[in-house]
């Protein structure tokens, strides 16, 4: 994880200063992923949104669409939609079990790989269905690892999976927040938490709960 650290803390944010820390406490491979080289993707300005719509990501560089994921028949996610946008940071928060880890399986191709799990839903990176019978798993995987061969500070997009509220907040420029298998709410990281709109992100961001 040393690598992976320095990597990160060179090539995302310069302020990333406690990433040894949580890559330590939370030693798992899959934690942070990235996707794409980000090359030949202009994404538009995005347009000031009242706070009462939906959130939406313009041109996303990677889209998750009615994602369902089980292991033995047990449904783990329940229908994830999650827009990723390029050359950023994008968090996944929730309590222990709510799917982080499985998502970002599923993103990086390796849910398909474990004995008993299933998925259903599309995964589109740079408008390929990676999921696609017709898409190489070895060039996808190739592309989602590009960070670690090719570490450049503008061009990467990036999801974390964070316990730390204050690693989220300071690193991500996007946070979703999960809840049970399914995506309770995503925004901009400061929207989500200052001024989230579900409860339940409130209460869990606040530490009531998690
Ligand atoms: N290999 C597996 N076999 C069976 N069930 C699994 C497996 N991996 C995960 N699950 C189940 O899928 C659900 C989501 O688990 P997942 O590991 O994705 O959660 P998580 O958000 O990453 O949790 P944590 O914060 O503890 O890492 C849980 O109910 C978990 O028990
Ligand atoms: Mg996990």
């Amino acid at each position: 994880m040393g690598n992976l650290d320095n990597t990160l803390k060179s090539s995302i944010k310069d302020e990333i200063d406690d990433i040894s820390e949580y890559t330590k406490t939370k030693a798992e491979p899959d934690t942070i992923t990235t996707t794409g080289d980000g090359t030949s993707h202009s994404i538009k300005a995005e347009t000031e949104r009242s706070l009462d719509s939906e959130f939406k990501i313009e041109n996303p560089k990677l889209s998750v669409q009615s994602l369902k994921a089980w292991f033995s028949g047990k449904l783990a996610l329940k229908g994830i939609n999650l827009d990723v946008k390029e050359n950023c940071v994008t968090a996944l928060i929730g309590p222990s079990g709510c799917g982080k880890t499985t998502l970002l399986r599923c993103i990086n191709r390796m849910h398909d790989l474990t004995p008993n799990a299933t998925a259903d839903g599309k995964i589109i990176l740079d408008n390929i269905n990676i999921y696609d019978k017709q898409t190489d798993p070895v060039l996808i995987k190739r592309r989602m690892g590009m960070v670690f061969q090719k570490p450049n500070k503008k061009r990467l997009t990036v999801i974390i999976v964070t316990h730390n509220m204050q690693q989220a907040a300071r690193v991500s420029d996007y946070t979703a927040f999960m809840y049970l298998g399914e995506l309770i709410e995503f925004g901009p990281t400061d929207q989500i938490f200052k001024y989230p709109k579900k409860e339940l992100t409130e209460r869990y961001i606040s530490g009531k709960f998690g």
